[in-house]
């Protein structure tokens, strides 16, 4: 597995696996992997993709002031191991310098499906992923990329970002994987104490019960108070154009984002 630190190294390595007729696949992601990225490392070796990049880079763009920037969670030696057993063939993990020169002045921004969810109460942060995941794409030379379905808007953005920019990428979206109690797997995960994480299994549990059509769309903001949690949004949503639905309908995506603690959680699911 080739190590590349330097955006330049790995842009010249990927052009000359090109010219040999590779076909590439990226996996973006900020490190501190779970079985959640490892599935989207197997995701990408379905793709019948010759090299397999993995990045690794917290991106501070995408961090609004106040947010966990400084203590998301880093295990470098971790990491690389994960990504050689799942079967990357390269991993691009660059220091903030490396990705952002010091007068860095060009941004992308998704201006319609970013602006409500995660977009109205994280102002930034989709410009901030939009931006990483276009250099990422510039540097990867990726022919596909593949991207988790936990992070629902995102994997909505940066795909309405692909068709409108004419990137030369096709976006793969994998399942969410969940751990056995069904909490979304997550690396923010790791900051839920034991009864955060027992309360958190209600986000999953009436999403599920929700689908079953065992409880009413209506009932879910009081079933997550009641376990202790703080909602920062219910919504369904039309599945492609994001936009909000009163009477949610089969197809239709029901996404919560929840506080455990002080830790902010999101979940999805298509009724
Ligand atoms: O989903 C993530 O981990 C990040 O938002 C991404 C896509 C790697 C961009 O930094």
């Amino acid at each position: 597995m080739n190590i590349f630190k330097n955006s330049a190294a790995l842009q010249k390595w990927v052009l000359s696996k090109k010219r040999q007729g590779s076909k590439i696949a990226l996996v973006p992601t900020m490190g501190y992997l779970h079985d959640g990225h490892l599935s989207l490392i197997k995701k990408a070796k379905t793709l019948k993709a010759d090299e397999i990049i993995v990045s690794i880079f917290v991106n501070p763009t995408q961090f609004c002031p106040g947010e966990d920037f400084e203590k998301y969670p880093r295990d470098e030696k971790a990491d690389l191991a994960k990504c050689r057993q799942a079967g990357a063939t390269a991993v691009y993990i660059p220091s903030a310098k490396d990705v952002y020169e010091k007068d860095h002045s060009v941004y992308v921004d998704e201006t319609r499906l970013s602006v409500g969810l995660c977009g109205a109460r994280r102002p930034g942060h989709f410009r901030g992923v939009c931006t990483v995941v276009t250099k990422l794409f510039n540097i990867s030379q990726a022919d596909v990329a593949v991207f988790g379905r936990k992070d629902y808007q995102q994997a909505a953005i940066i795909k309405r970002m692909v068709r409108d920019m004419n990137f030369p990428v096709k976006i793969v979206v994998a399942p969410i994987v969940r751990e056995k109690s069904g909490l979304a797997m997550s690396s923010r995960n790791t900051y839920l104490s034991e009864i955060e994480k027992e309360n958190a299994l209600e986000i999953s549990r009436s999403l599920r019960l929700l689908k079953s059509k065992a409880i009413k769309f209506s009932h879910l903001t009081s079933r997550l108070k009641a376990s202790g949690l703080k909602v920062d949004y219910i919504e369904a949503v039309n599945a492609d154009t994001l936009e909000k639905v009163a009477n949610p309908k089969k197809g239709d995506v029901v996404l919560i984002a929840a506080y455990s603690g002080k830790t902010r959680l999101i979940d999805n699911i298509t009724l």
